[in-house]
């Protein structure tokens, strides 16, 4: 077990290293207190407009009238962009005459190259304002190119989180933003976070910052109804685990050091009674709805309910924050090898929601005895009956509630089935070591043997 001085001055290391700004939002000169941080004793939350309505999206034009804009940049990727999704929004900029120009060729899970591709056609551009309209790919791309647009001096790494990037401040006013999602998933139309494949480290890593936040989320239900099932599976699977991360993570008023400056409060917070209100809410519309919206395309009611719970974990996870799938996920996606998934095209990638719900069973046996009663009363809001359940069971009932909903959905058995074999651990270790602003959400100290053994578990699943 790691002292507790240890894992205080690692936080307090890690808090220097990363970016210094309000919720990822300082616009000035911060001063700083010299007094001695202490644990912190509030939380905020901080959100994106949301409007949500099924046909809202033909709105999206007036909405660019209203921002005045005269050049409006519109990102999808090649296979969206001939469907219905990307047709409503180009019939309702046409309808109320903006001028718009599309970039279709957003990489599925992003790349440091990609989102460089997406920022020259930007800066060709000249735009006044964006819309991204797919999935979290989409959206973070679209982000992306957003900020470079706006910096076109800045080294790609200055804004990329440390330590892998410089983790600096978005100082510079970006240009308005509305988000359309299509998946069921990411919430990346209420987040300041980018994600991206960084190709050298084989790891995903990302741009965190409340300047990057859509200014509008329009979430519009009918544009889930192209969703292919895997999609639907998958991304799904990316809502279950923010849920299911932010209701655990540990408790805002556990989280040290306090900031010395309220502009230097992080947006990943830890768990908090309101972002807990957002993640009850989803794992209800999980146990609901889940299966009924992979398994029943036309099931507008199921998609419909998936397509909101999507968003509203963004706003628990955007406030506070996820743990341990997601640090584990970004080398798993990172290092893929042959794994080509359906409806994903031809080229290897695991899927994101794929890549977090591997380790989703090891991961909650390893947190339960960090709050027993939250991981039986997440397992309860799945449709298990705990009744009567010991404390000391709380990891094994949520482990098989989620082994319970993998197998419904027939999720791939295992890392094994994704090509990884248990000499790939201490590389996936690896890549998760860097992940530092996710693994200080995690609710107990974890060492370097804690990660691998998860891994280990995760290899083969049931
Ligand atoms: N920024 C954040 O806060 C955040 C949070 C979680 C994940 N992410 C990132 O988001 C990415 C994953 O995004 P995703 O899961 O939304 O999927 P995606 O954007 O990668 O899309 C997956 C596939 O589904 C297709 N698709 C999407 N919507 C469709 C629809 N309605 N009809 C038909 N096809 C459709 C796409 O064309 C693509 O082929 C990953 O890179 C992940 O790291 C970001
Ligand atoms: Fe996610």
């Amino acid at each position: 077990m790691v002292s507790r001085q240890r894992v205080f001055n690692l936080l307090r290391t890690m808090n220097s290293l990363s970016c210094q700004c309000p919720a990822h939002g300082c616009r000035g000169n911060i001063q700083v207190s010299n007094a001695t941080p202490v644990k912190d004793y509030a939380f905020e939350i901080k959100n994106s407009t949301v409007r949500y309505g099924l046909g809202v999206t033909r709105e999206v034009g007036l909405d660019l009238v209203n921002f005045n804009a005269k050049n409006v940049c519109v990102m999808t990727d090649t296979n969206l962009m001939t469907l219905r999704p990307v047709q409503s929004v180009l019939d309702s900029l046409t309808k109320n005459g903006i001028k718009y120009e599309v970039y279709n060729k957003v990489r599925v899970e992003p790349t440091d190259s990609s989102f460089k591709e997406a920022t020259e056609f930007a800066k060709r551009g000249k735009f006044d304002s964006f819309v991204a309209v797919g999935g979290g790919s989409v959206m973070d791309t679209c982000k992306a190119a957003n900020l470079y647009y706006c910096d076109p001096d800045a080294d790609f790494l200055d804004y990329v989180n440390a330590p892998v990037g410089r983790g600096k401040p978005v100082t510079v006013q970006l240009k308005p933003m509305i988000a359309i999602p299509t998946t069921s998933g990411t919430g990346s139309e209420t987040t300041g976070a980018s994600i991206f494949d960084y190709e050298e480290l084989k790891a995903k890593t990302g741009i965190s910052h409340s300047a990057l936040r859509p200014l509008l989320a329009i979430i519009d239900p009918l544009h889930t109804m192209t969703m292919p099932e895997k999609v639907s599976n998958y991304s799904g699977f990316d809502v279950f685990c923010h849920a299911l991360e932010s209701f655990t993570a540990i408790p805002y008023n556990e989280r040290s050091p306090a900031p010395p400056n309220p502009a230097l409060r992080p947006a990943y917070q830890g768990s908090n009674p309101i972002s807990d209100v957002w993640a009850r809410f989803c794992l209800q519309t999980i146990q609901k709805y889940f299966a009924r919206s992979v398994y029943n395309a036309d099931d507008i009611e199921a998609r419909s309910s998936m397509h909101l719970a999507g968003t509203m974990a963004g706003v628990g996870i955007g406030n506070a924050g996820v743990h341990l799938c997601h640090s584990l996920a970004y080398p798993i996606a990172g290092n893929v090898k042959t794994f080509v998934a359906q409806d994903y095209g031809d080229e290897p990638l695991v899927p994101h929601g794929l890549s977090v719900v591997m380790t989703a069973p090891a991961v909650f046996r390893f947190t339960a005895a960090s709050d027993p009663d939250k991981h039986l009363e997440a397992a309860g809001l799945l449709g298990t009956d705990t009744t009567g359940k010991k404390q000391a069971d709380a990891g094994a009932i949520l482990a098989d509630t989620i082994i319970k909903y993998m197998d419904t959905m027939n999720i791939e058995n295992g890392l094994q089935k994704l090509g990884y074999a248990h000499e790939d651990i201490p590389d996936l270790v690896k890549g998760a070591l860097p992940q530092q602003r996710l693994l200080k959400m995690t609710p107990l100290p974890q060492t370097e043997e804690d990660l691998s053994k998860m891994l280990e578990d995760s290899l083969v699943i049931y």
